[in-house]
């Protein structure tokens, strides 16, 4: 079948559809039925099953006789390390791992956050809540204390499992102190915390609250898996919304087992013992996707990288590790490879390596410009495959499903839309658009399997954010078009959204950190474009009035505010003063505005604008800082 009659298929028949995918997992208890739409517009999938993902990635893997196969490659330039963890060593330190935490007292529901850097760890400890049906919640590492108090209060986990310390390029990232830090402003406090001690940055354990990760595991009785119920929570994984308070999106465990593996084959086109290797972070969805429990649950090698895509040591670290590692599918964020563009343009560190493993390249995160699209597919002389997905969904909406069909590759265009996906772009009022116009991206309901049945104790925020604006779809955050062969373009954010470098960061949330600072009356921060990592987001501060320190001086603390209280992945650098912002005569402010004159774009005056002079004042501020593109 092509990628026509398979969705057709879907379409004619999602429950069919839906049934059979799930045949590919191993059940405790099968479903009667796939969907579950009494509560609808809230879906469910899978409910009536019973199943455990744990056992779905490792136990039966090595049941079949597969526990010598490598399950993970740890690949780490940062501490030139290397390590290759078979099936059946994997559930062996998982089962240890989540006889620990069962003594402990964790529990199928309780929640356990996660914070560590890139190491086999990072996944041990998700595949040991996932055993026991315990709640994980990944932050990323690189979050600042008082986003990982945010997290820890709304999850209230029972315990932290974290790691030391993470690596960046000549800096030790010290964990300890972000943790403390952040249960110590959080109303909610874990019951213990496991420290998995690096060699790099042994750190003291807090007496009565911190266990040493193999201390805490010696003697005690491995652990069996916990089945749950297919609707069971498997995961919650906050992400940026408008506002500073993430959202909490919760992963049900039935449907993401199916859809993930159905993926595997048809979009990223493995078959088990295959090398597959998402270059992302456990934080991110890509990390809990694809680096965790997808290719793990399909029977493949998961590589584990520690290191980034210039500097560690150099523009061919990736090219080695495809090349040393036979990586047959590579999914990684456009920024990755502008940044290689950038130091090899002419690709001489491509030509060091055999690639001849490699059958194709996933690109996700952000929009691929057809610049960097076009590079790559020079380079590596694989098709480039542009997908969209956002952690709501947590797999792949549209992209070329590469195990189907090799469909036409369309440059700037992120695909057609997969089985379980119906896509509407739809006007102001909700009416669908013709082909070619552009308009908000909807999803008609339900959502396919795997996709959140809703937020993390925050069912009328679910409703609010994603349901309400327009009846019977899923609103997606993005806008764009399709055209007449049915291909999707993602243009543009139609919220405070922005994405830097592949990081999901709201806007909204910096005006809070910003607004904090004693000095600032007033703030705007909007997301600028950037050549290397797709979008920067830039302050404007207006000060209280009778303050009078150097500009300078207030700038520096609130670039210090941002990165001490979100973290130094926002990239948060450029701030300026303004004496005013532009704003509607209702007081609205008028950020895609100024985004535009930031970027150079030619713009239309906003008709309800108060006073149009202060435009001027907007790019004259941009140019003191040197960003002035008009
Ligand atoms: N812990 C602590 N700090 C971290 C961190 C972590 N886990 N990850 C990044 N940081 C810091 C960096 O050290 C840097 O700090 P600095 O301001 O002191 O230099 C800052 O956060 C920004 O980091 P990063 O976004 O990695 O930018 P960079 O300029 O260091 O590197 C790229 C640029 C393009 C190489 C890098 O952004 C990259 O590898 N992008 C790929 C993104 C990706 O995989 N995204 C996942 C979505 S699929
Ligand atoms: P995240 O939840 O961090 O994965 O971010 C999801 C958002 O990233 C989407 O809503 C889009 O705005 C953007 N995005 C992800 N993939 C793509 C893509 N292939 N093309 C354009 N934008 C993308």
């Amino acid at each position: 079948m092509g990628y026509k009659e398979v969705y057709d298929s879907w379409k004619q028949d999602p429950e069919g559809f839906w049934m059979q995918a799930a045949e590919g997992i191993d059940w405790e208890e099968k479903p009667s039925k796939a969907l579950f739409d009494e509560n609808a517009p809230l879906y469910e999938w899978f409910c009536d099953g019973k199943v455990n993902t744990c056992f779905n990635a490792l136990d039966r893997h090595v049941a079949a006789g597969n526990g010598d196969r490598t399950a993970i490659i740890y690949d780490s330039p940062i501490t030139d390390t290397k390590e290759e963890i078979s099936y059946a060593q994997l559930l062996d330190r998982v089962a240890s791992l989540a006889g620990a935490l069962q003594k402990q007292g964790v529990e199928k529901g309780d929640r356990v956050i996660i914070y560590m850097p890139m190491v086999p760890q990072a996944l041990e400890a998700m595949l040991a809540c996932a055993r026991l049906g315990a709640i994980h919640s990944v932050v990323f590492g690189g979050f600042a204390a008082n986003e990982l108090a945010v997290r820890i209060d709304d999850a209230k986990p029972k315990a932290i499992i974290a790691a030391s310390c993470g690596l960046e390029p000549g800096r030790v990232v010290q964990y300890k102190p972000l943790y403390d830090g952040a249960i110590e402003l959080a109303k909610h406090k874990p019951d213990f915390c496991v420290i998995y001690q690096r060699e790099q940055n042994p750190v003291e354990l807090t007496e009565g609250r911190d266990h040493d990760w193999y201390g805490f595991q010696e003697g005690v009785e491995p652990a069996d898996c916990v089945p749950v119920e297919g609707n069971h929570p498997a995961y919650i994984l906050y992400t940026s919304g408008t506002t500073g308070a993430p959202k909490g999106v919760v992963r049900p465990t039935g449907g993401h087992l199916v859809a993930l593996n159905w993926t595997m084959k048809n979009v990223y086109n493995v078959d088990p013992g295959d090398v597959f290797w998402a270059a992302s972070d456990v934080g991110w969805v890509v990390g809990h996707s694809y680096i965790c429990y997808a290719p793990l649950v399909h029977g493949n090698t998961t590589i584990v990288f520690e290191g980034k895509p210039v500097g560690t040591p150099d523009a061919g670290t990736f090219w080695r590790v495809i090349s040393e590692h036979n990586v047959r599918s590579f999914f990684t964020a456009p920024t990755a490879f502008r940044a290689i563009k950038r130091d090899d343009p002419k690709g001489e560190f491509v030509k060091q390596y055999d690639l001849s493993c490699l059958r194709a390249l996933y690109l996700a995160g952000e929009r691929a410009d057809p610049d960097t699209l076009n590079w790559a597919a020079d380079q590596l002389g694989v098709p480039v495959v542009d997908h969209w997905w956002q952690t709501e969904t947590g797999w792949p909406i549209t992209g070329i499903p590469v195990g189907i069909e090799k469909m036409e590759i369309k440059i700037g265009s992120s695909g057609v839309p997969f089985p379980g996906y119906d896509i509407d772009i739809l006007d102001e009022t909700g009416q669908p658009q013709a082909p070619g116009t552009l308009g908000a991206v909807a999803i008609k309901l339900p959502l396919p399997p795997g996709t959140l049945p809703t937020l993390w104790n925050a069912e009328d925020r679910f409703r609010k954010s994603y349901l309400n604006t327009y009846k019977g779809y899923y609103e997606t955050g993005d806008a764009g078009m399709i055209d007449e062969d049915g291909y999707l373009y993602i243009m543009a954010r139609t919220d405070d959204v922005i994405n830097v470098a592949g990081h999901r960061l709201s806007t909204g949330g910096m005006e809070e950190v910003l607004a904090s600072h004693p000095d600032v009356a007033e703030c705007a921060v909007i997301g600028v474009t950037d050549q290397l990592k797709g979008q920067l987001p830039v302050g404007f501060v207006c000060l209280t009035k009778g303050v009078n320190r150097p500009h300078e001086e207030i700038t520096a603390e609130c670039v210090k505010l941002v990165r001490d209280q979100i973290g130094p992945v926002a990239a948060f650098k450029l701030c300026v003063v303004v004496d005013r912002l532009p704003k509607t005569r209702s007081g609205k402010i008028l950020r895609a505005t100024m985004v535009k004159i930031a970027d150079g774009q030619e713009f239309k005056l906003p008709a309800t604008i108060d006073d149009p002079a202060i435009l001027d004042e907007i790019k004259d501020a941009l140019g003191t800082i040197g960003y002035a593109r008009a």
